[in-house]
């Protein structure tokens, strides 16, 4: 594969994750609405959207220092509501389980979109790229993580609030 077309890929996929994480700041403001019973949940699921927030923003430096021009992302926001492949995660409603499922499958193919873009970002030549991907990455894990450890805990509430 010739060095420009690994470039074309990458910075595809770095058009794709904008488009993932603007969605998810879209999902979460929607999610959270239902949320406000579990406060700990709450609180990660608005720490989610800053980061989410930021993500985007790294992405945009990225694109822009491979040469991707500003309005690309005005016309990317104005249309948020584009929906991400495969994914049921922006469906909001108010099963808080079912959303937190979701958004437990969600960052698992966030984690796994960061990791193949830093594989890109290198067969594309771009490896100052990787820090800044790498932040990401974590961030994703983090709240993964988070979502994993706290699942027996948010089903028992669940529960304790279905008897109330
Ligand atoms: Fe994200």
């Amino acid at each position: 594969m010739s060095g420009n077309t690994a470039l074309e890929v990458y910075l595809t996929g770095l058009r794709n994750q904008h488009l993932v994480e603007t969605q998810a700041i879209g999902t979460l403001q929607n999610e959270m609405a239902y949320t406000k019973d579990y406060p700990e949940l709450h609180g990660r699921m608005q720490m989610d959207k800053d980061r989410s927030t930021e993500q985007a923003a790294r992405l945009e430096q990225l694109l822009e220092r491979h040469g991707t021009s500003k309005s690309y992302f005005k016309e990317a926001v104005g249309g948020a509501v584009a929906t991400v492949a495969g994914f049921a995660h922006a469906v909001s409603n108010d099963d808080v389980l079912k959303n937190v499922l979701a958004a437990i499958g969600y960052k698992a193919y966030e984690i796994a979109s960061y990791k193949a873009l830093i594989a890109l970002a290198e067969a594309a030549g771009a490896s100052e790229d990787r820090t800044v991907l790498e932040h990401s990455m974590k961030e994703e894990q983090e709240m993964g993580d988070w979502l994993g450890e706290h699942l027996p805990g948010l089903v028992r509430s669940y529960l304790e609030k279905q008897a109330a």
